[in-house]
């Protein structure tokens, strides 16, 4: 073979390599450009097309079983965010400024017990299972929830299962934003059960179903973060080879 052909040849993986190369890069760009932003330059609001992609990276997020136990509220109303500030002492600079303010909502306890309705509606008209499928994953969901997890021993156990993954979308929806240039905030600062009131009241949601456990909150940034603080990796990863 000669060497123009085996250039040749070997042209389509070098390009793939460089690819893949450039991907990695532009991805652990993103990580190191996402921080908690807490101030965002009021003037600059995100377009409807990057909000479009964000958003859809939280609604194709994964969640046990596919049973999605979440619902994200978009709070632009300044006078609605102004209220829940009161209560939040982590998020006023990010409510008063950002582009765009996400809550996100778990659906909790009884709403996400295995023989509860909505867990029925996903499993037959979301998911769209045969009535054999339905009976076959509502036995093992019941199991996992009754005996694998133990989560049936109380309301609050079956509401902070169902908690911990309303944060895989608060996470790619930060991670997407990252890749689009765009700043973000996750916020736990506020007082929770307050919120569930006032949510209420303000947006008429019913606190006995969803309760907020985080807000997002998104837009761009006004002047640059501190470095990035970070165990090494030897501290976080333990291989077993
Ligand atoms: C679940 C969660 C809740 C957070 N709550 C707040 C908050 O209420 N207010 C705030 O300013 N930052 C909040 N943060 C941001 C963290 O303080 C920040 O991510 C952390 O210090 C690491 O810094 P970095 O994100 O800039 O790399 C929160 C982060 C997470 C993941």
């Amino acid at each position: 073979m000669s060497t123009h052909e085996a250039a040749t040849q070997s042209a389509p993986n070098n390009h793939a390599d460089s690819g893949q190369q450039t991907l990695r890069q532009q991805i652990l760009q993103a990580f190191h450009f996402r921080h908690a932003c807490k101030t965002f330059d009021p003037a600059r609001k995100i377009s409807s097309e990057d909000f479009a992609t964000i958003i859809e990276a939280g609604r194709l997020s994964p969640s046990s079983f596919g049973f999605e136990p979440w619902q994200f509220l978009l709070i632009q109303n300044p006078q609605l965010r102004a209220q829940l500030s009161e209560n939040s002492w982590g998020g006023k600079r990010q409510f008063a400024s950002a582009s765009h303010v996400l809550i996100g909502m778990v659906r909790c306890a009884p709403g996400v017990r295995h023989d509860s309705d909505y867990i029925r509606h996903m499993m037959t008209e979301v998911q769209q299972l045969p009535a054999e499928v339905v009976s076959a994953k509502g036995g093992f969901f019941r199991t996992f929830q009754e005996q694998d997890f133990n989560l049936l021993e109380s309301e609050r156990s079956l509401t902070d299962w169902a908690t911990h993954q309303t944060y895989l979308p608060l996470a790619n929806m930060m991670t997407v934003a990252a890749l689009l240039g765009i700043d973000s905030c996750p916020i736990e600062g506020f007082v929770q059960n307050v919120w569930e009131q006032q949510l209420q009241e303000l947006t008429g949601i019913d606190n006995t179903l969803f309760k907020p456990v985080w807000a997002l909150a998104l837009g761009y940034r006004l002047t640059e973060p501190g470095e990035k603080t970070r165990r090494p990796l030897g501290d976080v990863l333990h291989r077993f080879d």
